[in-house]
């Protein structure tokens, strides 16, 4: 199967994935809004990603929206609530050799916090990830003191695999950075029979 034509035919779709009243599909440059301009320029939204390094600007947004609309290892979805653009998500840097993806996640309309919305829509993904471009791992960092995220990424069976200590400051001092996996299960099931 030829998985850059599977992401690019994702890329097209109007809806990537749906449940409930959310709906992922891929983010467009005509998204790109003040109202997502000021998700990056708050603290609280972006203070655990690296986001919180970057001045940002609305062209830069534009820029990187098309930048990942065009790439061929990433894909970067809008989180839609009854059609309301709430957040971002991203299966990034993916190898096709490797099987291998990195997931990461934005609810900017802080409204839309603690409702279930994160965990569903990480659901959603490894759904994505798994079912519609083949990829077997799923990996994920996350800041130790990001409760919510980490929460988010337990709900949906990933497991911590590493602690990167000494590698963010934050606020003034070193941050642990966790490190989690998920599995996809025919990995899984080769590793109980020792073939992997
Ligand atoms: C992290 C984030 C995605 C969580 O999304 P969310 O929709 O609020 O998460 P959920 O409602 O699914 O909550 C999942 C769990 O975490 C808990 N939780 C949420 N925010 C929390 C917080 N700040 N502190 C402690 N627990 C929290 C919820 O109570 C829930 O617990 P439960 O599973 O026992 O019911 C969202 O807060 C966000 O986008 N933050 C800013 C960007 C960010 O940090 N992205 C992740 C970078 S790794």
């Amino acid at each position: 199967m030829n998985q850059l034509l599977d992401l690019n035919t994702l890329k097209t779709l109007e809806t990537i994935s749906s449940e409930d009243d959310l709906v992922l599909c891929a983010l467009k440059e005509s998204v790109v809004s003040e109202v997502y301009l000021s998700w990056m320029m708050d603290y609280e939204v972006i203070k655990f990603t690296e986001q919180r390094h970057n001045i940002p600007d609305i062209n830069t947004i534009r820029e990187y929206v098309v930048k990942k609309y065009k790439s061929e290892c990433d894909l970067l979805m809008g989180i839609y609530s009854n059609k309301k653009h709430i957040g971002n998500v991203k299966l990034g840097d993916m190898d096709f050799n490797n099987l291998t993806a990195t997931v990461s996640y934005i609810i900017g309309n802080k409204s839309y916090w603690n409702k279930g919305i994160g965990t569903k829509v990480i659901g959603m993904v490894v759904e994505i990830a798994f079912k519609k471009l083949k990829i077997e791992k799923i990996l994920a960092g996350v800041y130790v003191d990001n409760l919510g995220s980490i929460k988010v990424l337990e709900n949906n069976g990933f497991i911590k695999d590493a602690v990167l200590t000494q590698s963010v400051t934050f606020e003034g001092a070193f941050q642990k950075v966790l490190h989690y996996k998920k599995l996809n299960q025919l990995v899984k099931a080769k590793q109980k029979n020792g073939l992997v």
